[in-house]
C-alpha cells in the first residue's frame, strides 16, 4: 500500500509509520531487524518505569497478566507473545505500520486480531508521544487480551464497529472504545484502578487517572460515553468506571442500532461535561 491512510480522529499530520510495508489489511511482518541497541534500552526503561507505578493504580488482573508479555530488557518478538497468546485466548497480534482506519481495524478486531505498531518512540518523546508505538500497544493493550472476558469484549467490539460502519455510527461506537479499552477505571475491592491502555501506559496519566481530585470519574453508561467527546492530546477530564469486566461486556451485549438512532436526537456532550 503506497499511499498512508487517512486516520480518524488525528490532525493533518501525516502519521509517521511507512506504510508501503503493509498489505492490503495493512498488517506487515514485524521488522526485528530494524530495531537498535537504543530502541531496545527506550523499551526497557519505558517497561521497568512503568511497572514500578502499577501496585494501587493499574488493575490487578493487569499486573497479574503483564509476565505474559515475556522479555521485559527489549522488545519481544510478536511471535513469542502468540504462542502464549493464542493458547490463552484464540487472540494474537499482528504488526501494523501505524494507525490504521476504521474499517480494517474493526475487520482485524473481529477476527481476533489485534493490531500492534511496530516502532517505538525516540528517546526524547520518553514522556509522551503523539501516536500509538509499540510500547503503548504491547504494554497498554495486550495483557488484558489475556483475559477471557476482556478477549471477547474486543472482538464484539470489533463486530459491531463492522456494523456501525453501515449505520454511520463510529463516531459514537469509537467513544465507547475510548472511554473504556483505551481510558476505562475499573473498581476492585472499593478502590479506583486503571484498566485502559492508555492510562496504563502513560507514566503522568495513571496517577491522575486513579488519584487527582481532578477529573470527574461516573459510573460507565453507554448512552452517555457515546455523547461524550474526547480530546486525544491532554489528560482526560471524564473517566468511566466500572464493576468488573463482566459488567462491560454484558452492557454492550444488545444491538445498538436503536442506541445509536436514540443518540442521535440528542446533543453531544464536551469531554468535560459535569454530571
Ligand atoms: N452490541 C454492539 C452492537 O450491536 C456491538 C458491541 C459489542 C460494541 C461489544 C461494543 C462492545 O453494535
Ligand atoms: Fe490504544
Amino acid at each position: 500500500m503506497g499511499q498512508a491512510p487517512v486516520v480518524y480522529g488525528q490532525s493533518d499530520r501525516p502519521p509517521r509509520g511507512d506504510y508501503s510495508r503493509a498489505q492490503e489489511d495493512y498488517t506487515c511482518a514485524q521488522d526485528y531487524a530494524a530495531y537498535t541497541e537504543a530502541d531496545h534500552d527506550t523499551y526497557r526503561r519505558l517497561y521497568a518505569r512503568q511497572k514500578a507505578l502499577l501496585p494501587g493504580l493499574a488493575s490487578q488482573a493487569f499486573i497479574d497478566a503483564l509476565p505474559s508479555l515475556g522479555v521485559e530488557d527489549r522488545i519481544p518478538r510478536f511471535e513469542d507473545i502468540n504462542q502464549r497468546l493464542r493458547q490463552a485466548t484464540g487472540w494474537e497480534i499482528v504488526a501494523v505500520p501505524g494507525l490504521i482506519p476504521e474499517v480494517p481495524f474493526f475487520s482485524l478486531l473481529a477476527n481476533r486480531k489485534f493490531p500492534v505498531t511496530d516502532w517505538i518512540r525516540k528517546p526524547e518523546e520518553f514522556d509522551y508521544v503523539v501516536e500509538p508505538d509499540i510500547f503503548h500497544d504491547l504494554f497498554g493493550h495486550v495483557p488484558l487480551l489475556f483475559n477471557p472476558v476482556i478477549a471477547d469484549y474486543v472482538q464484539r467490539y470489533g463486530q459491531g464497529g463492522l456494523k456501525a460502519e453501515r449505520l454511520g455510527a463510529c463516531e459514537m461506537l469509537s467513544r465507547l472504545y475510548w472511554y473504556t479499552i483505551e481510558f476505562g477505571l475499573i473498581r476492585e475491592q472499593g478502590e479506583i484502578r486503571a484498566y485502559g491502555a492508555g492510562i496504563l501506559s502513560s507514566s503522568g496519566e495513571l496517577q491522575h487517572a486513579v488519584t487527582s481530585p481532578l477529573p470527574q470519574r461516573l459510573p460507565l453508561s453507554l448512552e452517555r460515553t457515546m455523547r461524550t467527546r474526547y480530546k486525544i492530546d491532554t489528560y482526560q477530564q471524564t473517566y468511566f468506571v466500572i464493576d468488573d469486566f463482566q459488567q462491560l461486556f454484558d452492557m454492550t451485549e444488545g444491538d445498538f442500532t436503536p442506541v445509536y438512532a436514540a443518540l442521535r436526537g440528542l446533543p453531544e456532550l464536551a469531554a468535560d461535561a459535569r454530571g
